[in-house]
């Protein structure tokens, strides 16, 4: 079977926290458990191991961002990006929810072009808001 086949998709249960948190130290512990109690976090689990993750933010508290992404190195450029994308769509479909955002550092041209390629455009720029004064770029999407 193919890494995709093979990879599940799913909420980040309790059981996850200790990987969340080491995977994703931009944000605190308690932080990442509340988040995995409120479906914040998806995750990609190929053979009982975890190698994608998605961490979903909330503009004012009502407009869905992604506030992190990745895929484990050695798993990347088989469709587990996409498979997360797909489920995070369904979900906040389900919520009622019609455009969510994302974005990426302006020096992350394959970031980019991940996010164009899965129907992302692009719509503004804060100057300046990373580290070394590294743009972000952000992106939107709209869910038919
Ligand atoms: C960005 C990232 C999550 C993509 O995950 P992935 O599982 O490798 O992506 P997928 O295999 O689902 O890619 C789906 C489509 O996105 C586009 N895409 C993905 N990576 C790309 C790249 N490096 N360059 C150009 N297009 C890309 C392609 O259209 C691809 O489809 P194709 O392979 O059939 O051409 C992964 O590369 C990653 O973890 N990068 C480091 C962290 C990061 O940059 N996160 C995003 C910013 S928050």
């Amino acid at each position: 079977m193919s890494v995709i086949e093979r990879t599940i998709v799913r909420f980040a249960e309790p059981q996850d926290l200790e990987w969340c948190v080491v995977e994703d130290d931009s944000v605190t512990e308690q932080v990442t458990r509340n988040k995995i109690v409120n479906d914040e976090i998806i995750v990609g689990e190929i053979d009982g191991q975890l190698i994608g993750y998605v961490r979903l933010e909330y503009l004012w508290s009502k407009i869905a961002y992604i506030g992190m992404l990745f895929v484990e190195e050695a798993y990347r450029r088989a469709g587990v990006g996409r498979k997360m994308l797909n489920f995070l769509e369904n979900h906040l479909k389900e919520y009622g929810h019609d455009v969510f955002y994302s974005s990426s550092q302006a020096d992350e041209p394959e970031a980019q072009a991940w996010h164009r390629g899965n129907g992302f455009t692009e719509c503004g720029m804060i100057n300046g808001l990373n580290e070394g004064g590294i743009g972000e770029v952000f992106f939107r999407k709209f869910l038919a």
